[in-house]
């Protein structure tokens, strides 16, 4: 396994492997991986010839009261999964290769990253996309891989990818969850015991929400109320939002036909958990 850190190194190593013919499956990540991200990899190493896994703690896309800098990180333990994955390169380019001081363009995706996390989180989206974009650039992969638990983010580089007319295939994979049902997430570790234990109202608040829609209920205020006193029984949560949305747009719907996405973001003491379901009837 290749581990480059260089921009200009990455580009010449991917150039190098087009002029072979060879596809290449990407999965960027910020690090930290757990079996979610494993599960992508498995995904891009069964779907490709060449797996290459980005690490980048995107400094652009937190806001200036956000956990860039305790964000969890781990190299030994990261470059060890992707090893034991099948994964070919890792490419963990610096801060200032990515950003030079100069750096002045940046791409926003609009409606789609307004509402949802992008109103408690303004300006994430937009360093998703721009990072997602850079990425794409240089490592020109064929598919790239995201975890569906960040729906909305999946949503927008869809999007991104269709109105650039970038040549990656974006691919969304099912949300990885532990055992008793919370959606892996490498923010995960910042919960004590206490509040992990509480952090499971989120996937059972969904699991209701589907029971509910599956048996007949189509009124998303009802099932939105039935949803909140299910997160409200865990004493340090604080929702930010529970919305049902069309699962292309991300508009609000009101009557649950066809598909929807059910999604949520909620505070566990200091911990924001995002996660969501979706649902076809
Ligand atoms: O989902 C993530 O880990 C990040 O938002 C991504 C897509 C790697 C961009 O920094």
């Amino acid at each position: 396994m290749k581990i480059i850190r260089d921009v200009n190194e990455m580009k010449i190593e991917i150039n190098s492997i087009k002029r072979y013919g060879k596809t290449i499956g990407f999965v960027p990540t910020m690090g930290y991986l757990h079996d979610g991200h494993k599960s992508l990899i498995d995904t891009a190493r069964k779907e490709n010839d060449i797996v290459v896994v980005s690490i980048f703690v995107n400094p652009v896309q937190f806001g200036p009261n956000e956990d860039f800098e305790k964000y969890p990180r781990d190299e030994e333990r990261d470059f060890k999964i992707c090893r034991e994955s099948g994964c070919d390169i890792v490419f963990l380019p610096v801060k200032d290769d990515m950003y030079k001081s100069s750096h002045s363009t940046f791409v926003d995706v609009f409606n789609i990253s307004e509402g949802l996390c992008g109103l408690s989180r303004p300006g994430h989206f937009r360093g998703v996309a721009t990072v997602v974009a850079k990425l794409f650039n240089i490592v020109k992969a064929d598919r790239a891989y995201f975890g569906q638990k960040d729906a909305q983010q999946l949503a927008i580089i869809k999007k991104m990818t269709l109105d650039l007319n970038m040549d990656t295939e974006v691919i969304g994979c099912p949300i990885i969850r532990e055992a008793d049902g919370l959606a892996m997430s490498s923010r995960n570790i910042y919960l004590n015991c206490y509040e992990r234990q509480q952090a499971l109202t989120l996937s059972k608040s969904l699991m209701h929400a589907q029971s509910r829609i599956k048996n007949g209920e189509k009124h998303v205020s009802i099932i939105k109320l039935e949803m909140e006193e299910i997160i409200k029984t865990a004493q340090d949560s604080k929702i930010d939002y529970i919305e049902v949305v069309d699962p292309q747009n991300l508009k609000p719907v009101h009557i649950i036909e066809g598909e929807v996405l059910i999604a949520l973001a909620v505070r566990i003491g200091n911990t924001r958990l995002i996660d969501n379901l979706t649902i076809s009837i």
